[in-house]
């Protein structure tokens, strides 16, 4: 792998445009879980009862509690090498994009600032009622959370049955395929329309790397795999 190291480290450094798209596993190292895997959200919690504009109308207590529980957790965790790393190759790029499915923030707080949020933010909240959005991090006295226009709040994050700003889209498609390099970090590759990116980044022309502890893109997507920890091997790109 030493060589294959080397020869995309070559690449980032010579390219104009760097894309990078992450998911989960990129904070898997920093404690917060994944949504897929053994040990993913998705094994413990249904998401339709809490990821869902339905379950929020039925229950918005219940979701609440489980928002509470994973900000909570957030907070409490840090940004590990896979993030420090490419906060480092912004700053060495010219051109660079971080695209992430990620709603913790971390990449910010290591640094990076080019950072295209696809799903979201969980320290963002929204009303359901005057649609005021404010970023808040202290966590709520009284759950479900109500705005002063006395209407719910409600996670400013996407859920499942919900449309992707199409600002956001269309700036992530737009980024991809300009990129001469793309990373695609940790995700599993199964929700739209992040799933497409690495596809759209590779018939652009773009040379794409998948980084996952398990392999995830289509062989036909990635031009090379590395197979391991993101905080072990981004790093080594740089
Ligand atoms: P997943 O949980 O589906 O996938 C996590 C991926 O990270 C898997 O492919 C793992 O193999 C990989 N992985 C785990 N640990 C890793 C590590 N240390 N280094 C590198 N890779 C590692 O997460 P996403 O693909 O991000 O959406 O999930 C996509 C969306 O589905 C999420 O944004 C969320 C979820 O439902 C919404 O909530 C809308």
């Amino acid at each position: 792998m030493t060589d294959e190291i080397e020869h995309i480290r070559a690449l980032i450094a010579e390219a104009g445009s760097v894309v990078v798209l992450t998911g989960a596993g990129v904070s898997a190292e920093s404690g917060v879980p994944t949504f897929r895997g053994a040990e993913g959200l998705w094994r413990n919690f249904r998401a339709e009862e809490l990821a869902t504009p339905e379950a929020f109308g039925k229950d918005p207590k219940l979701v609440w509690e489980w928002y509470a529980w994973r900000r909570g957790l957030i907070a409490a965790v840090e940004p590990n090498p896979a993030h420090y790393a490419l906060a480092e190759m912004e700053k060495k790029t010219g051109r660079f994009t971080l695209i992430t499915q990620n709603v913790d923030g971390l990449h910010t707080l290591a640094g990076s600032s080019n950072v295209i949020e696809m799903h979201g933010s969980i320290w963002q909240v929204r009303c359901t009622g005057c649609a005021i959005e404010n970023v808040e991090r202290e966590a709520f006295e009284t759950l479900p959370p109500v705005c002063a226009c006395g209407a719910l709040l409600r996670p400013g994050v996407v859920w499942f049955g919900e449309s992707l700003d199409p600002g956001v889209v269309s700036a992530s498609f737009g980024a991809a395929a300009e990129a001469d390099v793309m990373l695609v970090v940790g995700t599993s590759s199964v929700v739209q329309p992040a799933a497409s990116l690495g596809a759209e980044a590779r018939s652009a022309g773009a040379y794409v790397v998948e980084v996952n502890i398990e392999r995830a893109l289509g062989g036909s997507v990635a031009n090379a795999t590395l197979t391991g920890p993101a905080g072990e091997l981004l790093p080594r790109l740089l």
